[in-house]
């Protein structure tokens, strides 16, 4: 085999040196396609392998030493982008936004890159997916002196040019709308393909470093959430983005999984809406003015990376036809609910075996923290039950009107972090008392297990035989 060709499989990303009918890296089957080795580079890293004479002798340093200006940001002046990116766009950064199509990446990237401009930030939009005139439309869209209609945008998909025009205009922020429709002319595969966004996003990134452009892949993700492909580029960037929500409902969550400048616990909300996306500050205050006093429902006082949000649960258990009755969850991971409804049977008594279990967290919002357990395992008991379990607009004075904790597996109620918080957004948005796991502290009407909660809120008086489990 020619030195001059390499094997990339087109699934995992994973280069070989020789061909192999099935990947070693990902097990996939004819996924290794050849393709032409990029030159050696002849300075810097790859000359000191030839002679490790030749190399000059460099001394470490203390940490202490080391001169470390304070990162520079660039406010997008939306508050929820600003914020889960850490503060603002850092120059220099390459941050990868991932979403599934029509979520709002392209409407979220528009709005950041006017704002940005109209602050007098140099930008560029290239848009390698739509057309300038489908891109001012949407600009359009978000009002007529919106000032993302004064962006300067460039539709093209050919990766030199892009790169020569990012050289001349020098813009400090670029929005690349997506990576997986450029096309880099030294590379062989169809564009999207890995070999294409690894060698496309490298590229990108070598010129935003060097000239300090701070730049925004945009990236398509598949049905099961991943970034198309490109595992590859999660390494690359310095932030990975994810937008989220579904399509037909209103509410979206931005969250990050990587950020080499700030936190990975930050999500944003946002709701997407005739003039664009708008950030939902009051997102507690609407779900609980929303949530429903009926069985089944519960407000659940949870985390958002830092911030306490009230969601409420509702939850429908109903006999079943099928041999193998359905366990639907919307908002929530589905195993988790499985192991909620194992420790309802063991632990409480309540059994939901052969009924249909349905839940979902209201809003389109996602609830990714051990904290839910709790509001899922008393919405079930609740709907089961036929009886209001704890509410907003709650019973008696004192009644429990939300709840958190994680549940182990021994029926415990396990503490969860930030009760501090949570308690006081329940309480700043009036509901009373919160059935918290032990050493939540405040106003907490604390419960040691799954039993002592649930006879908290559905108090023995209401109960009435488990029907749908029957
Ligand atoms: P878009 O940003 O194009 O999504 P993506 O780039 O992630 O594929 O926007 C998707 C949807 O948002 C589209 O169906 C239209 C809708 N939308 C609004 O509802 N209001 C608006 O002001 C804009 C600009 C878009
Ligand atoms: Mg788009």
């Amino acid at each position: 085999m020619p030195r001059s060709t390499i094997h990339s499989c087109s699934e995992c990303g994973l280069q070989s040196a020789q061909w192999h009918g099935q990947c070693p890296g990902c097990g996939a089957w004819n996924t290794l396609v050849a393709q032409a080795r990029p030159p050696a580079r002849t300075e810097g890293r790859s000359a000191g392998a030839r002679g490790r004479g030749a190399r000059p002798r460099l001394s470490s340093r203390p940490l202490r030493e080391v001169g470390a200006a304070p990162v520079r940001r660039l406010s997008t002046q939306i508050g929820e982008l600003d914020r889960v990116l850490g503060g603002g766009l850092v120059p220099g950064s390459l941050v990868l936004l991932g979403g599934s199509p029509g979520i709002g990446k392209s409407t979220l990237t528009n709005m950041a890159l006017g704002n940005l401009h109209a602050a007098g930030v140099r930008t560029l939009y290239v848009s390698g997916e739509e057309s300038a005139e489908q891109v001012r439309l949407r600009a359009e869209r978000l009002g007529p002196d919106a000032s993302a209609l004064e962006v300067p945008v460039l539709a093209e998909t050919d990766l030199d040019a892009i790169l020569q025009t990012i050289e001349a205009e020098a813009p400090e922020v670029c929005v690349v709308d997506s990576v997986q429709t450029l096309n880099a002319a030294e590379c062989s595969g169809a564009p999207g393909s890995v070999g294409q966004v690894r060698e496309v996003a490298a590229q990108i990134m070598a010129l935003a470093k060097a000239r300090g452009v701070a730049v925004i892949l945009v990236g398509h993700v598949t049905k099961d959430g991943a970034l198309a492909g490109p595992r590859v580029l999660e390494h690359l960037v310095d932030c990975v983005l994810q937008f989220e929500g579904e399509r037909e409902r209103p509410y979206r969550e931005l969250r990050v999984s990587k950020n080499r400048f700030g936190s990975t616990n930050e999500a944003g909300l946002f709701e997407m809406r005739q003039g664009g996306l708008v950030e939902v500050l009051d997102a507690s205050a609407r779900f609980v003015a929303e949530a429903t006093r009926s069985p089944g429902s519960v407000v659940l006082a949870t985390m958002e990376g830092s911030r306490p949000l009230l969601v409420e649960v509702q939850a429908l258990v109903a006999p079943s036809e099928l041999e193998q009755p359905r366990r639907v969850v919307s908002g929530l991971d589905r195993n988790r609910l499985a192991l909620v409804l194992a420790i309802l049977h063991r632990h409480a008594g309540v059994g939901t075996g052969g009924a249909d279990v349905f839940v979902n967290v209201v809003g389109g919002v996602r609830v990714d923290e051990p904290g839910c357990d709790l509001a899922v395992a008393l919405a079930v008991a609740g709907a089961i039950r036929g009886v209001p379990t704890i509410s907003p607009a709650g019973g008696a004075d004192g009644a429990p009107r939300a709840c958190f904790g994680e549940l182990g597996l021994t029926g415990e109620l396990r503490w969860v972090g930030h009760p501090e918080r949570r308690l006081a957004e329940a309480a700043k948005h009036g509901l009373g008392a919160v059935i918290a796991p032990p050493g939540s502290g405040g106003q907490a009407c604390e419960a040691r297990t799954l039993r002592e909660a649930l006879s908290a809120a559905l108090p023995g008086g209401q109960r009435r035989p488990a029907r749908a489990a029957a």
